[in-house]
């Protein structure tokens, strides 16, 4: 088996580490910790970027030097990957002499091999933005720097150029000879699409004068190096000591932001081949985590802290909800109605519950300990193959960084095992004396909770070590026969391993007070109140009595299913849960504004007290709001994110 290597972006100190983050970390965690389990060698890499701009301007407000800061910050990261149980080989920071003395090496060898030369470099330099645009780019925003709407300056600045012109060719006949090396397709597609642009020379420095806090060029000492030719240098620096860790280099699977794939494709290889390398096997772009639409950054301030994620959930939850929530290479909206929802559905009752009913139930009847493997029949034959199939499905998926299939496939089991345990009956199994059978029954029940934990050791590690020592296996164990345990080991019951959650944790929901549902008066049957379109004019609206108001019941509530309806283009028909059990039926006319797909796990408000009515066949149970009148521009949603059921009032 070839050695593995996988890496994440070195993330930038300046910013405190938001889910984003957490995402591309956890994803490489899961990678390298399956790799391992198969037994393959396996080196993981993260780290930070601590040069530029950025860093230099927030020490110099704190009164300290760059480096202080960067020292300080860094340790953010590595707290949080401890939190998360991040298991890294190497923590590489780019400010380390290691480091340093490796992209020096790197920049004297392409000087000394000619792909280097100096010119004079002009365009519209942004102070805030700390970048130069074009001519086009400046028009477009108004004569303004395009990312921060400041004023720009034409600045000429004489610099070191790499000939990165001259790998276009070479560049495209790589990507078109190994199609695997950038993931997804679509993002492949995207990055030849580029490449089949002029591709020009890269600027690769930047004057002391501007800029200080930077690797110095080691042949002409007043420049310091562009920020992304230093920072993409650590997935090979970092294997510079001792040499013999060079050998993973040709296996690299280095995972990234679908926003910073250009620099991970078309500078790095070019840098690469120009410095006589390979590049990596494999680049796999991932998509972002929104909120409301927008990518979660801290510019825009709508970040998720994995921290408090973490004291809210643990940190497994959190590391389950991130690959099961979304395709990798998709994006996926945040909310905080999906987590609890995957989290009590997933974790709490799937998983959950079946390793609870595995040891809670030899404790009642067999005296707590792994029962010895008895006589098969065709039903324990059957669960023994769902093990083997979704076993195989996880192997698949995983090879191929799909790690929501690779779940959704081993889910097969724990539904499978469940099922097991209804269709069994072990409690008449008991009832009736039938010891041995029991026995076997438990025996089966234990193995399919062996397997599924250790083949979910690489996503809820805590959790699985957990679980897997209440069975007395020290160790993961990824052989799917139901024969693995040791008969007659001791077998401990203890507190459920996901507790249910009734609600959204406090700690993460706004601090305004929330009325259950459970606790509203019953409602009472009233007409339909209508609310005036917002694009009539506004007045003279007819007023009524607050008892009037009073009547309406309005509840919030989750979207959990979104269809078109069958028989009119117009509606959709959800399934929302509004906090009583079992959700509503609602059908809405929104099927011109809205795809099905994107309203599941949203927020809306409901009209909860509406007598039902059937449209087009269907019974609707309720309304949901929306603004805009005759010609629906949105459906409402709660500012802030509150549980299923809350009073809207
Ligand atoms: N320092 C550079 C990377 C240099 S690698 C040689 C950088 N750092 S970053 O901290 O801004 O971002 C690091 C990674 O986090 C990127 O892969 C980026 O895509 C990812 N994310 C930041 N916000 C994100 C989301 N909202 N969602 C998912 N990932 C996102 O870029």
């Amino acid at each position: 088996m070839p050695p593995f290597y996988v890496t994440t972006p070195i993330y930038y100190v300046n910013d405190a580490p938001h889910i984003g983050h957490a995402y591309t970390t956890v994803a490489a965690d899961a990678l390298a910790r399956w790799h391992r389990l198969n037994g393959r060698e396996t080196f993981f890499l993260t780290g930070t970027d601590e040069h530029g701009q950025k860093v230099q301007r927030a020490a110099d407000k704190l009164g300290r030097t760059p480096q202080a800061h960067a020292d300080e910050m860094h340790l953010r990261f590595k707290a949080l990957w401890a939190r998360l149980d991040i298991q890294y080989d190497d923590f590489i920071r780019t400010t380390e002499p290691r480091h340093v003395a490796f992209v020096q090496d790197l920049l004297q060898k392409l000087h000394d091999r000619g792909e280097l030369y100096q010119a004079p470099y002009s365009g519209w330099y942004s102070t805030s933005a700390e970048r130069f645009w074009t001519d086009e780019e400046v028009a477009a925003a108004g004569g303004l720097c395009p990312d921060t709407g400041s004023p720009v300056e034409w600045l000429t600045e004489h610099n070191w150029f790499f000939r990165m012109s001259a790998y276009q060719e070479r560049l495209m006949a790589h990507i078109a000879a190994n199609p695997s090396c950038i993931q997804p397709d679509t993002r492949r597609n995207e990055v030849l699409g580029y490449l089949r642009k002029p591709l020009a020379d890269l600027c690769i420095s930047r004057p002391k004068t501007r800029l200080a806090w930077g690797i110095p060029l080691p042949f002409s000492p007043d420049y310091v190096t562009y920020v992304w030719f230093d920072a993409l240098s650590n997935y090979v620096s970092a294997l510079q000591d001792p040499p013999a860790r060079m050998v993973f280099w040709p296996e690299a699977l280095q995972l990234v932001g679908k926003d910073i794939l250009t620099f991970h494709t078309v500078y790095w290889f070019s840098m690469l081949m120009a410095a006589g390398m390979s590049p990596p096997k494999q680049v796999y772009a991932h998509g972002w985590w929104l909120m409301t639409g927008k990518k979660m950054s801290k510019s825009i301030g709508n970040v998720i802290k994995p921290d408090a994620m973490i004291d809210a959930y643990g940190a497994d939850a959190l590391r389950y909800f991130l690959l099961a929530a979304v395709p990798f290479g998709g994006d996926g909206e945040f909310t905080h109605e999906a987590f609890l929802h995957r989290y009590n559905s997933d974790l709490a009752n799937d998983i959950g519950n079946l390793s609870h009913r595995a040891t809670s139930m030899p404790e009642k009847w067999l005296g707590s300990v792994v029962p010895a493997v008895g006589v098969q029949t065709e039903e324990d034959r059957e669960l023994q193959a769902v093990a083997v199939r979704a076993t195989s499905a996880f192997t698949a998926n995983m090879e191929i960084v799909q790690f929501k299939a690779a779940l959704e496939g081993l889910w097969e089991l724990v539904r499978a095992g469940n099922k097991y345990i209804d269709s069994q009956a072990p409690w008449a199994l008991n009832k009736r004396g039938e010891t041995e059978r029991l026995g076997t029954v438990l025996r089966n029940v234990m193995e399919v909770v062996r397997v599924a934990y250790s083949y979910l050791a690489c996503v809820t590690p805590g959790k699985s070590r957990e679980v897997l020592s209440r069975l007395g296996a020290t160790e993961p164990d990824l052989d799917p026969t139901f024969d693995r345990l040791v008969t007659g080991h001791p077998v401990s019951h203890r507190d459920p391993i996901f507790l249910r959650l009734d609600a959204i944790p406090e700690s993460l929901v706004s601090t305004d007070p929330v009325v259950p549902a459970a606790a509203a008066a019953p409602p009472p049957a009233a007409p339909p109140v209508a609310a005036p379109p917002a694009d009539e004019p506004a007045a003279p609206v007819a007023q009524i009595e607050y008892d009037d108001f009073a009547k309406l019941q309005l509840r919030t509530g989750l979207v959990l299913t979104a269809d078109k309806h069958p028989k009119a283009d117009r509606l959709l028909v959800l399934s929302v849960d509004i906090g009583e059990g079992k959700p509503r039926t609602i059908v809405a006319g929104i099927a011109a504004v809205y795809d099905p797909a994107e309203l599941v796990g949203k927020t809306v408000i409901v009209v909860a007290n509406l007598k039902p009515a059937k449209l087009r066949g269907i019974e609707s149970q309720g309304m949901l709001l929306a603004a805009g009148g005759s010609d629906i521009a949105s459906i409402l949603t709660p500012y802030r994110p509150v549980p299923p059921g809350s009073v809207v009032k």
